[in-house]
């Protein structure tokens, strides 16, 4: 397959096919057995600009790690703070400026929308590192990526989705890339963080879907359980944060229901939705997941910059 990924800009995970996430999901692993002298070949001298307007660590660090085991470097600012902007100076002007300084821009935001109005004014790939409670396209193809690696065929999985769906862009993004691969969805959180409606029905006609509260009643079913923060900075109002806070706790007493060879996914950062104690369990894999960030956003760098990828 002709590389599907080659100056395109990376602003939803709806913008792919499942060919062309199986053909980054084949670079990643191609990637990771490259001699680091050849991988350092593979975005020479080339700059990745980071813009980042809301707070990170696995996003930003990851792309930039990626960036330098590929031979290329990084520049920008993780947060507004001591840029321009603070001068009045737009959105718009920072990307033209940005623009002509870098190969690749990678933005967050906590606008809906600013990913794709970024890429309408630069000319270099676009990336989306997670805008508002939208989209994070990246973190979509790094979860689904970590599902295939410890589980193999996602068809016939059934997976569950824990927490706040209704602001988690994560699990925005999630959902659009699993309805590629069909597999059968539990969405579990409290009523007023459920997915919201319209992405419901929209889902409801490309895969399974079924909605419960209570996580205890399904956990024996699931191969795949994906746990996600509830999104305290996202809530217009701090009394309904209070209200559903700390709805759901992993811990090692729920997880004695669960199937052997169940995975636990969190995209990270977690707050209290996933007890310290389950770190040593074998079904926890979410910082095995957070460190494979740094190869599937490799192979996503790569495949921007270079037509012809040859290993
Ligand atoms: N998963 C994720 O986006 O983490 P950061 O907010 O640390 O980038």
């Amino acid at each position: 397959m002709p590389n599907p990924f080659y100056h395109r800009d990376i602003i939803s995970i709806k913008d792919f096919t499942k060919e062309e996430l199986l053909y980054l999901f084949e670079i990643t692993d191609k990637l990771q057995e490259l001699e680091p002298y050849k991988l350092r070949k593979m975005a020479e001298g080339k700059i990745l600009g980071c813009l980042f307007f809301e707070p990170s660590t696995r996003t930003r660090i990851s792309f930039e790690v990626a960036m330098n085991m590929l031979g290329g470097y990084s520049v920008g600012f993780s947060e507004p703070k001591g840029t321009s902007l603070e001068k009045g100076e737009n959105l718009a002007d920072t990307l033209k400026v940005m623009d002509g300084y870098c190969d690749l821009i990678l933005l967050r935001h906590p606008k809906d929308g600013s990913a794709r109005f970024a890429a309408e004014i630069a000319e270099k790939p676009v990336i989306n590192g997670g805008s508002g409670s939208e989209e994070h396209p990246t973190q979509a193809m790094l979860d689904i990526y970590t599902i295939r690696k410890f589980k193999g065929e996602i068809e016939k999985l059934t997976l569950g989705i824990v927490g706040d769906l209704k602001y988690g862009r994560t699990a925005y993004s999630l959902l659009y890339g699993l309805a590629l691969f069909k597999p059968k969805i539990y969405l579990i959180s409290p009523n007023e963080l459920r997915v919201r409606r319209e992405v419901f029905y929209d889902l409801s006609n490309k895969l399974s879907l079924s909605e419960f509260n209570s996580l205890e009643e399904v956990i024996g079913e699931l191969d795949v359980i994906y746990v996600t923060r509830i999104q305290k900075e996202r809530f217009p109002d701090p009394q309904e944060y209070e209200k559903v806070k700390g709805s759901y706790i992993i811990d090692n007493k729920i997880l004695s229901k669960s199937k052997e060879e169940l995975i636990i996914l969190h995209p990270l950062p977690r707050v209290d939705e996933i007890k310290v104690e389950v770190d040593g369990s074998p079904k926890a894999k979410y910082f095995t997941q957070s460190m494979l960030g740094k190869y599937i956003r490799a192979a996503l760098i790569a495949s921007l910059l270079k037509r012809d990828l040859k290993f």
